[in-house]
């Protein structure tokens, strides 16, 4: 078994590799009068993509000139990936992972054990040990084997803790094979498919809840010490414009101080829903503007081989999760969470982010 500095090696040296693969040819010269954001900085830019957006050649040239990695947005997990009897609905995701090999972008893998997708053929298995146990090998390793090398990286493990960080969040998964089980074999199947695949637990709120933090920070640190092969650490930077001043910093100081890649993984910044909120737009515009200052002042901040990602959750704001049910509720519908307008225009915050990324 590899200890932990080897496996934090290596995950830099997988991370570094991925990077120098993303040479990819220019992106031509469309037209548009902003800066490609991939071409602002030597490590991936990234964004969800789902293949309806596919459908759509506006989105799809602006996309392609920006970004330089995706993350599957829906269709990779495991709920829409697998079918009740045992099928797997490969054809979405091949269709993004050609998208993104055609257009010279990395893929992240997006997710592979999640408390919250649990399809039909895991719960009639509830409880019925080994059989629970080799249907969960049997997923991660088909998976896992199929992308094998076309897939850089996979957040393994999203949202393991509670979200007021008591503790590790139960699961059909943790309550099958155990709290550490379940996590030990995800990692380790993983690696024994696709040895140099970057392995990620990804975890919300870690700048806005510290308590929240030192659970998964403490998590982390059993796991490695466990030997298990986990490879970067994913904030997913799921954010709000009162996030206080400094909170970004500090989250991705202490993160940072396992060694591993970083992967500001889902970013958005929402107005948030307080209710009545009577600042006016563009207070709230500039508040957002303060605060993609102060995430990329905390992830231009690392060492160049710890940041191996950002990601945005979504291209323009009319696609947000964020206004969807059930989020879009007191003024939801409304909110400006992204980079890119209704219309894939760059916004205010789209220019403080080029002029950042440049300096
Ligand atoms: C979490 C998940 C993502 C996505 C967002 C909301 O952060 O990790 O895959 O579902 O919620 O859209």
């Amino acid at each position: 078994m590899a200890t932990a500095s080897d496996l934090t090696r290596r995950a830099l040296l997988a991370s570094a590799g991925a990077m120098l693969a993303l040479d990819a040819p220019a992106q031509e010269s469309v037209g548009y009068s902003e800066p490609a954001l991939r071409s602002l900085v030597t490590e991936p830019i990234g964004c969800c993509l789902n293949t309806s957006d596919l459908e759509s050649a506006n989105f799809i040239s602006r996309f392609s000139y920006h970004f330089s990695q995706i993350t599957p947005g829906w269709e990779m997990k495991m709920a829409p990936l697998l079918t009740d009897n045992w099928n797997f609905r490969w054809e979405p995701v091949d269709k993004l992972i050609a998208f993104a090999e055609r257009n010279g972008m990395r893929v992240h893998g997006h997710t592979l054990v999640w408390y919250l997708q649990k399809p039909k053929p895991f719960i009639i298995l509830d409880g019925s040990g080994k059989e629970f146990s080799n249907a969960y090998r049997l997923f991660i390793t088909t998976v896992a084997k199929r992308y094998r090398k076309r897939v850089s990286s996979w957040d393994t493990l999203n949202e393991p803790i509670l979200p007021d960080g008591s503790g590790l969040r139960p699961s059909l998964w943790s309550s099958n094979l155990g709290n550490d089980g379940h996590i030990v074999q995800a990692f380790d199947y993983v690696r024994d498919c696709d040895p140099n695949a970057v392995q990620f637990i990804n975890e919300y709120d870690l700048e806005a809840r510290p308590e929240k933090r030192l659970a998964f920070m403490r998590l982390v640190e059993k796991m490695l010490k466990l030997n298990v092969p986990i490879g970067g650490i994913g904030s997913q930077t799921h954010i709000k414009i009162d996030l206080p001043k400094g909170a970004m910093q500090s989250a991705i100081r202490d993160l940072s101080t396992f060694g591993l890649p970083i992967h500001i993984s889902e970013l958005d910044i929402s107005f948030g829903r307080r209710w009545p909120d009577l600042r006016s737009l563009e207070k709230k515009r500039e508040l957002q503007v303060h605060q993609i200052d102060e995430v990329l002042d905390a992830y231009m901040n690392l060492p160049e081989k710890q940041r191996y990602a950002l990601t945005w959750w979504g291209f323009s704001d009319r696609d947000s999760w964020l206004r969807m049910p059930p989020m879009n509720v007191n003024g939801g519908e409304s909110d400006e969470p992204l980079a890119f307008d209704e219309k894939g225009k760059p916004k205010k915050l789209f220019w403080k982010m080029a002029r950042r990324l440049k300096a």
